[in-house]
């Protein structure tokens, strides 16, 4: 099946069942701007809480912070942001249609690529000759001539790959950051939440008291003015990033880089897809502010590998460039290492991660069909049990006074501790289908052995087995299910 029809098939599940509609519907929407719904966001929350608790309530020197989307206009200056975060276009003369220089490139050469495989040529030519451009490219942008990157794609014959034409018309420069005024200045929405971190950077030293190797973690929305918003929430306009700084003595920058990219991995892994679902992706062309980076990629079930997280070495960069233009005293930038009589600038190792791009992960490797009698199929959301929107629903098996009762006395009590939904209304299977759809792991169905012998039936999600436990011991049943059991195993 094509990949367009399955991610439109996914968009309308989200839709359907209360994960994710696409925001101002009713106006028509805007395309990479999304709303999430009741199970979307008891999702997003639990992915939230998994992280941020592996991250600050797991490590003794990882503290959490939140600062605000707008910051002062000198910090994009400082960050580099305002001058280098852009993305830069190639526009067709006849068809009007814009296309990302890096894409184009690296299309062009993965086509050829292919086709040498296919042929057993060489391909070290290709990966040479791709290089050669993507190095001529860095060196116009860094004289400032990004106007001649037109001849160096026409001069290598890189054409319209929808139309196999080579009729460029101009270079497009986009900035990223959504500019905003505030009293007559021009500032921005943050584009990334580090920059709130290294600019707190005083505080973790007076008022947390933190040595180095220290890190600071941070979840909230980012605002990139990206044009090319397909694929669903993968890239999107308004997202949320979950990000952790960690600020170590640059002598040791190798090492905690190595650190947490094993680190994030075994996370990624802990949340039980395969292990070639995760491959790392070492950068060659950095961001402005990295020394080293690599992507965690994930086999994204309708488009591929893709960047879902990213691990950047970002050395001192940030810290040295709000030194330089707060023109406070260096004093207050340079770190004292009693334990090495050493002072520095610290260098800092970045885990940064789509929280939105995570979910998109998740959602599309759960979601399962699978037949069950020859006319009888279900769909199910075999997402991670310790994630799941609903953990628990309480069914009473018809509606009968006393099973209601005991029925309503569970709900009552499980509500304090675990997302949980009674239900009595409809069909048990049509109750089974719904849960199933939304992913709740546990179905707890009261019958009349419920009022003789006081236990009741739990039904797996992704088994549909039944096994039957004395009420009493639900609680402690459930336990198994939970993000804190789930941390214990990290
Ligand atoms: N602070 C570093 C930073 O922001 P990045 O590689 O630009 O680095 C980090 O972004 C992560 O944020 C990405 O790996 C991706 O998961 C997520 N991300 C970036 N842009 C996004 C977008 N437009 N929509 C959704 N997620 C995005």
């Amino acid at each position: 099946m094509n990949s367009n029809f399955l991610l439109k098939k996914i968009i309308k599940y989200a839709k359907l069942n209360g994960f994710i509609n696409q925001s101002s519907e009713i106006y028509g929407g805007i395309s990479g701007i999304y709303d999430y719904g009741h199970y979307g966001i008891l999702l997003k929350n639990n992915i939230k809480e998994y992280w941020w608790k592996s991250m600050v309530q797991l490590n003794k020197n990882i503290i959490g912070i939140d600062t605000s989307i707008i910051l002062h206009p000198n910090v994009w200056i400082a960050s580099g942001h305002k001058h280098l975060f852009y993305d830069l276009f190639i526009k067709d003369n006849i068809t009007k249609k814009k296309y990302k220089i890096d894409w184009l490139i690296d299309n062009f050469f993965k086509l050829k690529i292919k086709k040498y495989i296919k042929e057993k040529k060489n391909i070290k030519i290709l990966i040479n000759k791709k290089n050669k451009i993507k190095n001529k490219i860095k060196d116009l942008i860094k004289k400032n001539k990004i106007n001649n990157i037109k001849d160096i794609i026409e001069e290598y014959n890189i054409c319209n790959p929808e139309n196999g034409l080579l009729n460029w018309k101009e270079i497009i420069k986009i900035d990223l950051m959504f500019p905003i005024k505030l009293k007559n200045e021009k500032n921005f929405l943050r584009p990334e939440t580090a920059q709130g971190i290294f600019i707190n950077y005083f505080n973790y030293l007076n008022i947390n008291k933190l040595k180095i190797p220290f890190g600071v973690a941070q979840i909230g929305k980012s605002f990139r003015n990206e044009i090319f918003s397909k694929k669903f929430i993968f890239r999107m306009k308004e997202f949320e990033q979950m990000e952790m700084q960690f600020f170590i003595n640059p002598k040791e920058e190798k090492k905690w880089y190595e650190y947490w990219k094993n680190k994030r991995l075994n996370w990624h892994l802990s949340l039980g897809f395969k292990k070639k679902k995760y491959r790392f992706n070492n950068h060659e062309n950095l961001s402005h502010y990295a020394k080293r980076a690599t992507d965690i990629e994930f086999n994204f079930p309708y488009f591929g590998f893709k960047e879902l997280e990213g691990i950047h070495s970002r050395s001192d960069f940030d810290l040295k460039n709000h030194y330089k233009l707060s023109k406070l005293s260096k004093k207050n930038f340079i770190f004292f290492d009693e334990k090495n009589k050493e002072k520095y600038f610290p260098y800092i190792i970045e885990t940064s991660i789509g929280l939105d791009r995570l979910f998109l992960s998740i959602i599309t490797s759960s979601l399962k069909e699978e037949i069950i009698t020859e006319n009888k199929k279900r769909t199910f959301l075999k997402i991670p049990e310790f994630l799941s929107p609903i953990k628990v629903a309480i069914f009473p098996l018809i509606k009968k006074e006393e099973l209601i009762k005991i029925g309503k006395k569970i709900f009552n009590k499980l509500k304090f501790y675990y997302n949980s939904i009674y239900e009595e209304k409809n069909t048990i299977g049509k109750r089974y289908v719904k849960q199933d759809l939304i992913g709740t792991p546990l179905c707890i169905t009261i019958d009349d052995e419920s009022i003789t012998k006081e236990t009741v039936t739990i039904r797996k999600r992704d088994n549909m087995k039944q096994i039957r436990i004395p009420i009493k011991e639900i609680k402690k049943y459930i336990k198994k299910f939970t993000i804190e059991e789930a941390l214990k195993k990290l």
